[in-house]
């Protein structure tokens, strides 16, 4: 299939993190382009290209630009901001950080464009702490940036101002929630906060705020230079453009590939080398493991948005992690439910507490000393929690066990039950 590189264009030139590279290959013209509409203009624009936030929620991005106040700044008027959420943490997940280090331009020119969008004059780049590498890159590229004016006041003669911050997060997963982000970068420990308000409405420092992921303001420069018509053509009607999809786990050449909106597994996994030799699709995560697994029936579903939900999961940040026949899915999911416990905030109690029961009994099953209808308790668990949490993290990890006992409940029990006594369907207490 031919790829159609929107985010990935530039990757493979020389340098081409530096700025005299990014200005060498149409950098920083989408810039003043923007800079001569009106943000009414851009706004539309962004609305009519029907781009969709990539950090996995898939929200359209021009209508959330819509949400923040779009009077003019003037007395009394609450400063605007965004945010960007760099802190990419969903387990299989890996192509903001590829992103920021090979283009970190792309983001950096997104980002005043989208500011002057919704009239924010500050914007800041939250990266997880752990990135240490991409927290340089960013950083260095902004200082570029600022020398040659296009950050600061007056950009480019147009009397429009903005400052970049890059702020390193703590290293927390929560801290990829929205709310929790904005908490953490008010100074605060970072746990999510009740929505509504959305941060359109009331978000850093209780004034609007658009949250935005890297992907989806990288993507931003391009559709300013060739148009929404342009960009909309490059994926499904509903859902268009293209995703940096991660392929990790049992393909021949793991990695980042960029491709339309709606590409299938099947084409992803050619593209990767196909499957290790000897070895079948066992199962696979669509957008990470918050995302319900899917199986080698779903080979066939396009990767996008509302082809993913229409089957059964999320497109999430279309991080695909491959598992073949010599994978256990129990272990599988008891390492994503051992990471769900770890990173729960413990601000609410279904999540804290749901999370640390399921790891109990998961741990049990994988060594084989679980009793059959542990699988059903496992479910009720899940019930329990899903829904009746603060944020998305307890639901991910929900909607991830329950996958796995969906599409594999015979595993479950026989590799759960191996050392069990004969006979024996006494379900032991999760908290022991
Ligand atoms: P959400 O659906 O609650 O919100 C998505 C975005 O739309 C947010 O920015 C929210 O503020 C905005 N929004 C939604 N309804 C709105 C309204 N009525 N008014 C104004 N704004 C509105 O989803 P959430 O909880 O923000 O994200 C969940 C997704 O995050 C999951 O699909 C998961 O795939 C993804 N995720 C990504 C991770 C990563 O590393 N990139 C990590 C963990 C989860």
């Amino acid at each position: 299939m031919p790829l159609t590189p929107v985010l990935t264009s530039r990757w493979a030139a020389d340098k081409p993190w530096t700025i005299d590279t990014y200005e060498s290959l149409d950098g920083y013209t989408a810039l003043p382009k923007a800079l001569r509409s009106t943000p009414e203009e851009l706004i539309e624009l962004v609305k009519n290209s029907s781009l969709r936030g990539r950090g996995g929620a898939g929200f359209p991005t021009g209508m959330k630009w819509s949400f923040v106040p779009q009077g003019p700044d003037g007395p009394g008027a609450k400063p605007k901001y965004l945010v960007i959420n760099a802190d990419e943490g969903e387990p299989g997940t890996c192509r903001d950080l590829p992103l920021m280090m090979q283009d970190p331009h792309a983001l950096i020119e997104g980002v005043i464009i989208a500011s002057y969008a919704i009239r924010a004059n500050f914007s800041a780049i939250y990266i997880r702490g752990e990135a240490i590498h991409a927290i340089r890159r960013v950083e260095n590229a902004v200082r570029e940036a600022y020398a040659k004016g296009y950050l600061g006041t007056n950009i480019l003669g147009t009397g429009f101002d903005l400052d970049v911050v890059v702020h390193a997060g703590g290293g927390a997963y929560i801290c990829g929630e929205e709310t929790a982000l904005l908490e953490s970068l008010e100074g605060r420990r970072g746990q999510p906060r009740l929505k509504p308000p959305f941060p359109a409405v009331a978000g850093l420092y209780a004034s609007p705020t658009v949250v935005n992921n890297v992907g989806t303001i990288a993507s931003v420069p391009s559709i300013v230079l060739a148009g929404s018509d342009w960009y909309k053509e490059l994926g499904p009607e509903k859902c268009p453009g293209t995703s940096i999809y991660s392929l990790s786990g049992r393909v021949n050449k793991p990695g980042q590939y960029e491709a339309p909106m709606g590409t299938t597994l099947r084409e992803l996994i050619e593209m990767a080398g196909g499957i290790r030799d000897g070895h079948e699709l066992k199962f696979w995560t669509p957008g990470g493991s918050s995302t319900p697994m899917f199986t080698a029936e779903h080979l066939d579903v396009p990767l996008d948005f509302d082809s993913v939900a229409a089957a059964g999961s999320m497109n999430g940040t279309s991080a695909i992690m491959i598992f073949d026949d010599s994978d256990s899915v129990v272990e599988a999911t008891m390492k994503w439910i051992e990471f769900y416990a770890h990173e729960s905030c413990g601000k609410c109690t279904p999540c804290r507490e749901g999370n640390f029961w399921m790891v109990q009994i998961l741990r049990r099953m994988v060594d084989g000393n679980a009793t059959a209808d542990e699988v059903d308790k496992l479910l009720d668990i899940c019930d329990n929690i899903g829904g009746r949490s603060f944020c998305a993290l307890a639901d991910g990890a929900v909607a991830c066990v329950m996958a796995a006992i969906k599409h594999f409940r015979e595993e479950f029990i026989e590799v759960g039950t191996r050392n069990a006594p004969q006979g024996s369907a006494t379900a032991v207490d999760p908290t022991s």
